[in-house]
């Protein structure tokens, strides 16, 4: 093992303390040896964006398996939608990835400042996900930073560092929040339910910025950055560094690579639009994997309900034919136990089943 590094050091640390070979072979999670195939190829079929112009109905016919033969093509193939023409400017997504790469590059023990094991702290520096929970480390350092419901008591605990942090993040939340709410709108529509009953489930709404950090990796076919998982809560909006490949959705089994298109988003659906929804929007299986040349950022904007409102399916959508598929939860016991296992893909929505 690298000489004077710790697990809690992280992806990053690890590599800039001179990793051999020899102790990535120590480390290969086995779901990433049994179900890759080497480099991700150039294209797929699922490698798609779609068009520019009215994205909020792909998505909700996609969602439904409507007629709308790419969008639902896309939504069967994929189960997530990459878009483009969302609203939020290039400047701002190239800035944002920016001062993404510039936060990881600060020395180790500037971003230490912020590690915390406490689910509830606004700003969590950490590696992998579940680092003291898990056999095998994931291939990638992170921060999460949560920004809702705001203490009216304290201000806003910003990372000081980078200095610009702060300008570029808040206006990236605040674009991508308002997008969010946009999407849930018309998601509630599209389900048949009013405009705003979604938004009006979800209460005093959790949002979380999720910066990822996924090093070079001397050898990536032994290693995943982010193993396989749905994301917990409502919508994700994903932004990813432009042109190197690294997200994969699983369809049918089998991985797929989802293309990087500069200053394009990547929206998916949470476990809990899926209870809500008593199965009818489904989330998404996915997960990251890494390359041996270059490092990879990725930003993720998370738009959930919020932690104390108790989710179950909508009675829109439970009949006798329909029995409600999944217990009641209260959003924030479903976060702890995430946080209190070492899960893989959708185990944890699959334990609130009936
Ligand atoms: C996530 C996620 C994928 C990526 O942060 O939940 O799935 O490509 N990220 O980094
Ligand atoms: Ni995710």
């Amino acid at each position: 093992m690298a000489a004077g590094w710790n697990k809690l050091d992280g992806a990053k640390a690890l590599v800039d303390s001179g990793i051999d070979r020899q102790f990535l072979c120590q480390a290969p999670r086995s779901e990433a040896l049994s179900s890759r195939s080497g480099a991700p190829r150039r294209r797929n079929p699922g490698d798609r964006c779609l068009p520019a112009a009215g994205f909020q109905a792909y998505f909700i016919r996609s969602q439904q398996g409507g007629r709308n033969r790419r969008a639902a093509g896309c939504e069967r193939e994929m189960g997530l939608l990459p878009v483009i023409n969302h609203g939020i400017g290039s400047d701002l997504t190239r800035r944002m990835l920016a001062v993404a790469h510039e936060f990881f590059q600060l020395p180790l023990a500037e971003k230490m400042v912020s590690y915390s094991t406490d689910i509830d702290a606004a700003v969590r520096y950490g590696t992998s996900f579940n680092p003291l929970k898990e056999v095998f480390l994931d291939w990638q350092d992170n921060l999460l930073h949560r920004f809702l419901p705001e203490r009216q008591d304290q201000p806003h605990p910003w990372p000081t560092k980078p200095s610009s942090y702060e300008l570029i993040a808040g206006e990236f939340v605040d674009q991508a929040k308002f997008l969010a709410r946009h999407l849930l709108r018309a998601l509630s529509e599209g389900l048949g339910l009013g405009p705003d009953y979604l938004e009006g489930e979800f209460g005093e709404h959790n949002v979380a910025l999720r910066l990822n950090y996924y090093p070079p990796c001397p050898s990536p076919e032994l290693a995943i950055g982010l193993s396989s998982h749905s994301d917990v809560g409502g919508l994700t909006i994903l932004l990813q560094d432009s042109d190197i490949v690294g997200l994969q959705v699983k369809v049918q089994e089998k991985w797929k690579t989802v293309r990087s298109v500069p200053g394009a988003l990547v929206i998916n659906i949470g476990d809990q639009l899926q209870i809500y929804s008593n199965g009818k929007l489904k989330s998404v299986e996915h997960r990251a994997i890494v390359n041996a040349d270059k490092a990879r950022v990725s930003v993720g904007l998370f738009y959930d309900p919020a932690s104390d409102v108790r989710v179950s399916p909508i009675p829109k959508f439970v009949d006798t034919e329909h029995p409600a598929a999944y217990n009641p939860c209260v959003f924030r016991d479903y976060l702890k136990n995430l946080y209190s296992k070492n899960l893989v893909g959708k185990e944890l929505l699959e334990s609130q089943r009936k």
